[in-house]
Order: structure tokens, then sequence, then C-alpha cells
């Protein structure tokens, strides 16, 4: 964010004085009214790279009511306000970079009905994603999406975000299974954006236009979600290439021979021997020759397909340069391929500064776009970690800066990520699959948009959000 950002801001937004401190307690109660370092602190920053932006106050509302008033409130008074899930996301979607309320709904934590006669969940947003697949899972019930923070992240963030996961490839991202939000306005009313049902043809679709609007046309109160019935069986294997390049290839080979995979992730050698030592694992053997590994899962109920599918998928990979294929067939053995693949975002940013891109294109386009971004990588001086959702075409580009200079890193890089973005969308790809816009990549929209569609987009905003306080300083 630049000077003039904030120059702006301080223009058109008012400063949380005690008058508006003292409206908040009566709307919440004092207890939820956080003025403290700590809570300041913590609500500054989220899984994004190393950025900070401190709200005035951190709210903690517990009903539509509260939240209801407190933006009525907000709006009256021109205060800017960012609704904040678990904090995990990745593009500082829930950064309050206009200062202002931070609403944090980590006590919308109850899932408030489910309903197995008709495969849906009611939720509120404040529920971990895992333990709400879990309860479900109990039920006989399956909720596929699932982000590799699952254990922390709230399914409210996966909401405002879209997020994937492994999963995707096969089960759909999170827009596939939100059937309808009861959502807040800017003026504190509060709607349901669509209905419990599983086709909806009535109208303009409210529901998926909320769906990854990143917490800036609304606050969500409660989702509801379809559901599936629970797989009973998975297999795992993990597939080692002596060449990336060659890996990428063998993910559209799988397809067109027919099998659908429930996964089929990618990691270059750097991320899985990130992973393992940040996991301190000795995990699987890396031999020197091996550049890229893919993670591949099938899922069923009946035993026999899922060998059979997983034998010939085995087939299909030999045709490439590869070395043994590991079929991991223990549950220890699954859990901790997993974990090796879930924490290597983590081990990335243990690593050394970074900065994580989210591309995606068409998957056939795969072997293409890992070219370019060693190429590029080599034009502009970067070493990149790549890995992610190959089944989906969907490249998570980690940039280090290991040795780059300050300069290079603040003014060569973005023309870098410039020229990436630009040939993910010239291969028919877009600048972010599941990680959101958010923060970091908004200076980058102009390649994936036309001003004629940006325009609209801005149009749509303003009708939710006439004065603009909900999460200012996002997506455009
Ligand atoms: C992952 C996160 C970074 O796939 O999206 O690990
Ligand atoms: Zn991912």
């Amino acid at each position: 964010m630049n000077d003039c950002f904030y120059h702006l801001c301080s223009m058109i937004y008012g400063n949380i004085t005690e008058v508006h401190l003292a409206y908040f307690r009566q709307v919440v109660s004092m207890a939820y009214v956080l003025t403290d370092e700590e809570n300041l602190i913590r609500c500054a920053s989220d899984h994004t790279e190393d950025l900070h932006h401190r709200p005035a106050v951190v709210l903690q509302p517990a009903s539509a009511d509260e939240v209801s008033s407190i933006l009525r409130y907000c709006n009256e008074h021109r205060i800017p306000v960012t609704a904040r899930g678990a904090g995990t996301g990745l593009s500082g979607g829930a950064l309050p970079v206009a200062g202002g309320v931070v609403l944090d709904m980590k006590r919308f934590n109850r899932i408030l009905h489910i309903d197995k006669r008709n495969f849906q969940v009611t939720t509120e947003p404040g529920v971990i994603t895992q333990e709400l697949q879990e309860t479900l899972k109990a039920e006989g019930l399956f909720y596929p999406p699932d982000p590799a923070s699952k254990g922390s992240c709230f399914i409210g963030g996966n909401v405002a975000e879209n997020s994937g996961g492994p999963r995707a490839v096969k089960y759909g991202v999170v827009k596939d299974y939100v059937l309808n939000l009861e959502m807040v306005l800017a003026s504190g009313e509060v709607i349901w954006t669509g209905a419990n049902v599983l086709k909806n043809a009535t109208g303009y679709n409210l529901t998926q236009l909320v769906v990854g609007s990143e917490g800036t046309l609304g606050i969500v109160t409660k989702i509801v979600l379809r559901l599936i019935p629970a797989v009973k069986h998975d297999l795992l294997l993990l597939v080692p290439f002596r060449s990336a390049v060659q890996a990428c290839e063998a993910v559209n080979a799988v397809f067109l021979a027919g099998y659908t995979p429930s996964a089929l992730e990618f990691m270059e050698r750097d991320a899985l021997e990130w992973s393992m030592k940040y996991v301190q694992s000795a995990g699987v053997s890396l031999p020197d020759d091996i550049q890229a590994h893919l993670l591949i899962e099938v899922d069923g109920n009946n035993m026999d397909e899922l060998y059979r599918d997983a034998e010939a998928i085995a087939g299909i990979v030999q045709q490439y340069d590869i070395d043994e294929v590991l079929f991991a067939d223990s549950h220890e053995q699954k859990q901790m391929l997993w974990t090796l693949r879930r924490k290597v975002g983590e081990a990335v940013k243990s690593n050394s500064i970074y900065k994580e891109e989210d591309t995606v294109v068409p998957r056939a386009e795969l072997p293409e776009l890992l070219t370019i971004i060693k190429a590029l990588g080599n034009e502009y001086g970067f070493h990149s970690v790549c890995y992610g959702h190959a089944g989906d075409g969907n490249l998570h580009v980690n940039i280090v800066k290991a040795g780059m200079s300050d300069d290079d890193w603040h003014n060569k890089l973005p023309q870098g990520i410039r020229r990436l973005f630009t040939e993910v969308v010239r291969l028919g790809g877009t600048i972010s699959g599941e990680h959101g816009i958010g923060l970091v990549q908004r200076p980058y929209m102009d390649i994936a948009f036309s001003e004629v569609q940006l325009q609209l987009m801005r149009q749509i905003k303003q009708v939710f959000d006439l004065n603009g306080i909900l999460n200012p300083g996002k997506i455009f």
C-alpha cells in the first residue's frame, strides 16, 4: 500500500474514538471490545508473507444482530470493517489496511443443524473446517473441500476466499457446496442470499457472488452447505520423477486415460525436501536425480476397483522417467505423506522471506507453465519452489528471496511477477486459483481483467457497500 492510499483513507474514514468504543461495548459487551496490544498485533497479520496492518479495535460479536448493529453504526460513521476468520489466508484478505474495526468471527463457532435427510449442514462461519468435516463424517456425511490449513482455518474464511485444496480435482471447491448464506449488509440489513436447494434458477445468483468476495460485500453469519455420502476407501501413490516437466506431463496423461484421482498433487524436489526438514521426518528417500514427485490419491467404495485404478495409474506414469512408485498402504504412511504435502507452505515460510503466487492454467498447459516459471526465474534472478494441485492446473509458485538484493526483491521482482501472470493469462489461466486476490495480488488485476470488467466489479461493490467500509483496499 502506498502513501497515497493511506492519505485517501484518512480523508474518507473516521477515526475510532472513545464514543465509538462505548457504543461497541454496549453492543457486544465490554469483554469483546479489544484494544490491547496482543489482540491488535494478532489481527495485524495472517499467513501471508510478513505483512502487518493494525486495526484500531477488535470486536468479537456472536450473533447476526450484533454484527448488524456494528455495521449500521460503522456505515454511518465511515469506519472501515474487516472480517477475520482464523487468519490463515494467503493473500492478505483479512488485514485491516485502512485500520478501523476487525470483526473477529471466532465466537460464531457452532454447527447449527445437520440435516441428514437432505444432505445439508447449516453452520456458523467460525467453525474449524476439519472439525466440521469430522462431525459430518461421524454421521456418514462428506464435505470434501480440504485446504492445507484445514486443521485451523474457519469455514467462513474458506467461503470468503472460495478455497480449494487437494480434493478439488475430483470434488470441486467451496463454491460447489455453498447453497445459501445469511449475510449482514453494510447497511445493517440481514438477508439470505438464496435457498436451501440443489437447483436454483431464480434470479441473480447472489450466493455465488458472495462466495469468494473476500468480505467486501457483506459479513456472512450462517452458511448452508450441500453434502455427499462419505467415501469408504482411498489409496495413495507417491511417484518420483527425474524431470519436473515430465511430472507435469504425466498429470494430463492420467486424465486422458480416463481416470479422475481424488487428489493429484505436484511437489518440486525442494518442496518435499524442505517439508521433510521442517517436520523432522525422514519420510521418503530422495535420490539425487529426483526432481519432482506426484502424490496421487484414488478413492471410492470398492477396494478391488481402487487397486485396479491405482495399478493402471502406476502403469501410465511408468511411461516417463521415474524411480520406484511408493504405494502407501498403511494409515500412518498415508498420514505421513499428506503431512509432508500440507506442510510445504509453512516449510517455505520458515526457510526464507518469500512471495507466494497462486497460478492456475488449463491442466494440459501445466508443463509449459513450469518451463516459463523457471525461465523467468533465470531472467529475473529468482529461485522458485513450485508445488500444488496439478490435477487442477493450480500451481503455487513460492519465490524465495534467498540471495536476491533488497533492491531486486522490491523493484525487479514485481516486473517478473507481472511477466509470469501475463504468461499465465496467455495460456488461458488466471492469477489466483484458490488463495484470492486480497491485498497482494491486487496490483495485477489489470492482467486478468479489462477496464470494462473491473468497472463492472467496482459497480457491484458500490451497490452492496456505497461508503466502501467493508474490507477497503482489497481485490481492486
Ligand atoms: C497449499 C496451500 C498453500 O496447497 O494452498 O498447501
Ligand atoms: Zn493449495
